[in-house]
C-alpha cells in the first residue's frame, strides 16, 4: 500500500525548518504553551506555492513570524539558503529582507494612515532594493502595473483612499519591489470580498511562473489552496501533521486530522458532516488535555488512536512523497 515508509527529516535548499518550537509563557508561574511544536519543513529551491492551512490558533502566523525572523524560536533553527535567519550577520540582514518578503491579512495595518503609500514604495525601492533614486519612479510604476495599478493612480494617495483590494495590491507591489525569492502571505485575501480573492491568488500563481518566486500562502480556505498551490502543510495544535503535494493531501489525506478537515467541507454524504460536528463538540471538552498530553495531540479526537498514540508523540514519517506525523504510518508499531 505504501511506497516507502521510514522516519526521516526533510531537507531542502531554499528554506529549511529543523524541529522549530516556540513557547509563549503566561501568568506569574510562566506556564509555557507551545504555539509551534517541533516543526520540520523544507522548501526546494524552485518556484512553488506552499499552503499552510489549519484551524484558528494552530500556529500558522507564529510559524510565519519565526521564518521572517520576527520571533526567535525556543529551540530548532530556520535556514534560508543555508543561513540561520536568527543569527544573520549585519551585512546579511539587508540581503534577507530583500530575498524574503511578507504580505499580511489587513493591508490597512501595514501602512501608517498619515503617510502616503508612495513613500513606502520609494523607500523600499531605494533603501532595500538599492534602485537608483533617478530610476525609482519608473521601476515602481512597472511593478505597480504588474499588480494592475500604476504610479499615477497611487502617488498622491493615503491608505484610506484605497479600497481593501487595491491596498492589498499595493502591499504586494511593495513586496515585489525587492525582487524577492520567497513571499510569505498570511491570509492575504481573507478580509477581501469573495469576488476579489481569486484575482489576488491568481497573481501569486502568475508571479510564481513569471518571476520564479516561491510563496508560502497561509489560509483557512482549502479551495483557493487547492487551486493555486503545489504543496500543502496541515497544522494542528502547533505541529505540521501532514505535508505533501496538494492534490494528494487533499484528495487522499493520510493523517486522520486531514481526513476530518476534508470531511468538514460541505458534501452530499450526511455521515461525514455528522462525524465532523462530533469532533468539534468533543474538542471543547478535551482541549486542555490535548495541550498537556505526552502523546499525539490529536489522539483523543482520532478514531484510529492506539495506546501508543496517547503515550508517545509521533515522528515525521515519510510516506511516498509526503510527510505525515502519525503512528499509523510507522513501521515501528511498538
Ligand atoms: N505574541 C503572542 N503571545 C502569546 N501568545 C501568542 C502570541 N501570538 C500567538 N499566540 C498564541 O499562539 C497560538 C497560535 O497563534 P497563531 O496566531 O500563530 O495561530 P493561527 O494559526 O495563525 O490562527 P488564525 O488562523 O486565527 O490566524 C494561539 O493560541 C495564540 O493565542
Ligand atoms: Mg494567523
Amino acid at each position: 500500500m505504501l511506497a516507502t515508509c521510514k522516519e526521516v527529516r526533510p531537507v531542502g535548499n531554499l528554506l529549511e525548518l529543523r524541529s522549530v518550537t516556540k513557547i509563549f509563557r503566561y501568568g506569574l508561574f510562566g506556564f509555557g504553551f507551545k504555539a509551534v511544536d517541533g516543526v520540520s519543513l523544507a522548501l526546494e529551491d524552485k518556484p512553488l506555492i506552499l499552503t499552510i492551512a489549519g484551524e484558528s490558533g494552530s500556529g500558522k502566523t507564529t510559524l510565519a513570524r519565526i521564518i521572517l525572523g520576527f520571533h526567535v524560536p525556543d529551540s530548532g533553527e530556520v535556514l534560508y539558503k543555508g543561513r540561520n535567519v536568527h543569527r544573520l550577520q549585519s551585512g546579511d540582514i539587508k540581503w534577507f529582507r530583500r530575498e524574503v518578503q511578507a504580505v499580511f491579512q489587513d493591508p490597512y495595518s501595514s501602512f501608517n494612515p498619515l503617510r502616503k503609500v508612495y513613500s513606502y514604495l520609494h523607500e523600499t525601492a531605494v533603501n532595500i532594493a538599492s534602485v537608483d533614486k533617478r530610476e525609482a519612479d519608473g521601476y515602481i510604476d512597472t511593478v505597480l502595473k504588474a499588480v494592475g495599478l500604476s504610479l499615477d493612480k497611487v502617488i498622491n494617495k493615503y491608505p484610506h483612499e484605497f479600497s481593501g483590494g487595491e491596498l492589498q495590491r499595493v502591499a504586494i507591489a511593495r513586496a515585489l519591489l525587492t525582487r524577492p525569492r520567497l513571499i510569505i502571505a498570511d491570509e492575504p485575501v481573507s478580509m477581501l470580498d469573495a469576488s476579489l480573492r481569486i484575482n489576488i491568488v491568481n497573481m501569486f500563481k502568475e508571479f510564481k511562473e513569471r518571476y520564479g518566486i516561491a510563496f508560502i500562502y497561509i489560509t483557512h480556505d482549502l479551495s483557493t489552496a487547492y487551486y493555486i498551490s503545489d504543496e500543502i502543510a496541515i497544522m494542528y495544535r502547533g505541529s505540521v501533521v501532514e505535508h505533501g503535494p496538494v492534490e494528494k493531501v487533499l484528495i487522499e489525506p493520510l493523517h486522520p486530522y486531514t481526513q476530518t478537515l476534508m470531511e468538514s467541507i460541505p458534501m452530499p454524504e450526511p455521515k461525514a458532516r455528522e462525524r465532523w460536528l462530533k469532533t468539534i463538540k468533543l474538542s471543547g471538552v478535551i482541549e486542555e488535555k490535548e495541550f498537556i498530553a505526552g502523546g499525539c495531540k490529536y489522539a483523543s479526537r482520532c478514531p484510529y488512536a492506539s495506546k501508543k498514540c496517547f503515550e508517545k508523540p509521533p515522528q515525521d514519517i515519510v510516506v511516498g512523497d509526503r510527510v505525515v506525523k502519525c503512528w499509523l504510518y510507522s513501521e515501528q508499531k511498538t
